[in-house]
């Protein structure tokens, strides 16, 4: 029998107080084990940032040669500096110090595909391939300031990747490998990548993907890539090009010299990654050397209460920015162990996070909350089978958890004696932004309570930009003042920059959220104000799918919303119009949704797909998204004033459609 937790109103409402949070670490006291200690840190951070700051890097990170100022810039200007003048090096801090404290613990453990197939990696083991193949990046001809893209499953070799850039100060560039040949082209193309790091296959959840062949496929655009490394995943056949491409194994087994950091300046580029932003074209944020390792590390260790001896798991691929910074850098500036999970939480069944929590003793774990919405649904006996004493803490991420779904989470996974903290950030902002403090906070489910240390919400009218300083507020949430880990510029684009995060109300950074402050001032995310929509935790642009969908020859015209849902949070919901005297047919349905699979990636698929004979237009010939949002949210007696719509007798036809479509 498949037994549902239901949440009763009285958990709805409920609060937890820091105290019923049981799970204490061994032999030590938390990090922050009162909210007084957070609030005292949190005045500092704000009242006198530099030391606050000075005291962080001192304490997580280790310079070669000191920085002479802690920070300098600002929101309105975006010429946002931190550690200025200091050299570093960020897989230095991630591998060397540790190889050298604690060469025997584990930095990475990997758990596979199948189960029982789990491999450990040493610090001394992680620090000689890390050395290895940065290299063999460094007989490529690169140097630093270069870039390289990493194409890759969820394997280890995918971190020593990003740690190997790292060490000589080149920039990486992940791309998730679910993206499409396209996407992939597009991305090595803007960030100007030469070399390509991937793997012949991936695997997840028993299916095999084939990664090289979708490289292969994108580098035909792709002139400016002169060499692509390839680590064997699964030992297939796979295309080979003579020349170009060169196998993982083979070139680190040839490295037999020790490859030394690079002292790189602290405002030196760590990486860039692509995220979707309100208009067509994907942002290529930068993040730079010291302040974005800072971030990560403060931010791990408080908002984790992570310290040596922890097994901390994030099941984020390192394709996204949870990835990057809680799967790899966070979790290895502290030198505790990280679980990189390459498959399915569905897969063999719906007990496979809870079996890998058992296995490896995890102490701290960190999911989205589709993940946990769907797990929820199958069942608590997946959980229960398994023994989950030794988790300290949860995390959720991502997208807003719905008070339900967190109140199962604490329940049934942390047996209501484990923290569940609520982390709401962006990729923009390389850190978390909002959350608990997992032994000091009284939380709430459903939302991030509190902010981080150094930052400063507001809350402003969306239409008159004016800040609302009264305890209950509701608007969008911007930060007033810069942190360390806050992304410098959009690759080649400072403008947009500007433009997008900085000026949108000026002098503030704007994240494109609405939000709300209650009467404890408690901070609750609604969800985005822009075209932005969330599906599964994954972040894409109505405006990219529209485009994707143009490129199918049968598409006239398309309109996409999101459509709220279940268990992925939000799902596509694509409008289309074809080409006159086309006729709706399954075929050309198929062939539509083909081309968004192969323009951005399988992620795209829009669940709904309507043929319409309109789009509501105003009488300038713009459509208005709002009536499409309104009526496939069911509020089609809501749609407020239509005087601008230049025919609105096609809404019934619309309408009628729209509850056709979501019944079947
Ligand atoms: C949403 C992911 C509510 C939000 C780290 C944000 C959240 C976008 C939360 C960023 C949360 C992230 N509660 N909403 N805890 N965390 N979001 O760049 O809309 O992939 O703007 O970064 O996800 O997505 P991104």
């Amino acid at each position: 029998m498949v037994v549902v937790f239901e949440a009763t109103h009285e958990q709805l409402t409920a609060k937890y107080p820091a105290e019923v949070n049981e799970r204490y670490p061994k032999g030590r006291k938390p990090w922050i084990s009162s909210i007084e200690q957070y609030k005292t840190m949190y005045d500092q951070s704000i009242n006198d940032p530099d030391t606050f700051w000075k005291e962080r890097a001192d304490e997580l990170v280790e310079f070669f040669s000191p920085y002479h100022t802690v920070s300098s810039g600002t929101i309105d200007k975006g010429d946002i500096r931190w550690f200025d003048g200091g050299k570093i090096n960020v897989s230095y801090n991630c591998v060397d110090r540790w190889a050298k404290k604690t060469p025997d613990a584990v930095a990475i453990i990997f758990e596979a595909d199948e189960p029982g197939q789990a491999k450990y990696i040493t610090y001394k083991e992680l620090l000689d391939m890390v050395s290895k193949a940065a290299g063999t990046l460094r007989s490529f001809g690169l140097k630093k300031g270069d870039t390289v893209a990493i194409y890759m499953p969820m394997v280890p070799e995918a971190a020593v990747s990003m740690l190997a850039c790292s060490r000589l100060g080149l920039v990486h560039n992940v791309v998730f490998a679910g993206f499409s040949a396209n996407s992939l082209a597009e991305r090595v193309n803007d960030s100007k990548a030469t070399v390509v790091i991937t793997a012949d296959q991936g695997l997840r959840g028993g299916k095999v993907i084939q990664t090289k062949a979708i490289v292969d496929e994108a580098l035909k655009s792709c002139p400016g890539v002169k060499n692509v490394l390839v680590f064997k995943r699964t030992g297939a056949q796979v295309n080979f090009q003579e020349g170009r491409d060169v196998w993982w194994d083979d070139a680190l087994n040839q490295q037999t010299e020790f490859v030394e950091p690079v002292h790189v300046e602290s405002e030196d580029p760590l990486f860039i990654l692509y995220t979707s932003g309100s208009t067509g074209k994907p942002k290529g944020l930068v993040h730079t050397t010291a302040g974005y390792l800072l971030g990560a590390a403060m931010t791990s260790r408080y908002t984790f209460d992570l310290a040596q001896g922890d097994v901390f798991c994030c099941s984020a691929d390192v394709g996204w920015i949870t990835g990057h910074t809680y799967g790899v850098y966070g979790p290895l500036s502290l030198g505790v162990t990280t679980v990189i999970f390459e498959s399915l939480p569905s897969y063999p069944d719906a007990s496979r996070f809870w079996q890998t929590v058992d296995t490896h003793k995890i102490t701290q774990f960190y999911t989205a909350p589709t993940a946990i919405r769907a797990l929820r649904r199958l069942g608590d006996q997946f959980v229960t089978s398994n023994d989950l004493s030794t988790l300290r803490v949860i995390g959720s991420v991502g997208e807003p958890i719905n008070p339900e779904a967190w109140c199962w989470y604490r329940t049934v996974v942390g047996k209501d004696s484990v923290s569940v903290v609520d982390t709401y950030w962006q990729t923009e902002n390389g850190s978390h932004l909002l959350t608990p403090m997992p032994f000091a906070t009284t939380t709430k489910p459903g939302s991030a309570t509190f902010p981080m240390f150094g930052i400063v919400p507001a809350i402003l009218d969306a239409n008159s930009g004016e800040e609302l300083t009264s305890t209950t507020a509701k608007g969008v949430l911007c930060i007033k003042r810069p942190w360390p880990s806050i992304a410098r510029t959009i690759l080649g684009d400072h403008q947009r920059y500007l433009a997008t995060y900085m000026h949108a109300y000026k002098g503030y950074y704007f994240t494109g959220d609405g939000v709300l402050r209650d009467e404890e001032g408690y901070y609750w995310i609604g969800g985005r104000v822009d075209d932005v929509i969330n599906v599964s935790g994954h972040r894409m642009s109505t405006a990219e799918i529209e485009s994707a969908i143009i490129e199918n020859e049968a598409v006239a015209e398309s309109a996409v919303v999101g459509v709220s849902d279940d268990i992925t949070g939000q799902t596509i919901c694509a409008f289309v119009l074809l080409q006159s005297g086309l006729k709706e047919s399954d075929e050309i349905k198929k062939s539509i949704i083909a081309t968004v699979r192969a323009e951005i990636g399988p992620i795209a698929t829009p669940k709904y797909l309507i043929i319409l004979d309109d789009l509501p237009k105003t009488r300038s010939g713009k459509i208005i998204r709002r009536v499409l949002r309104k009526v496939a949210a069911g509020e089609e007696d809501q749609l407020g004033d239509l005087s601008t719509m230049s025919d609105p007798s096609i809404l019934a036809g619309i309408v009628s459609k729209v509850h056709s479509a979501f019944k079947k």
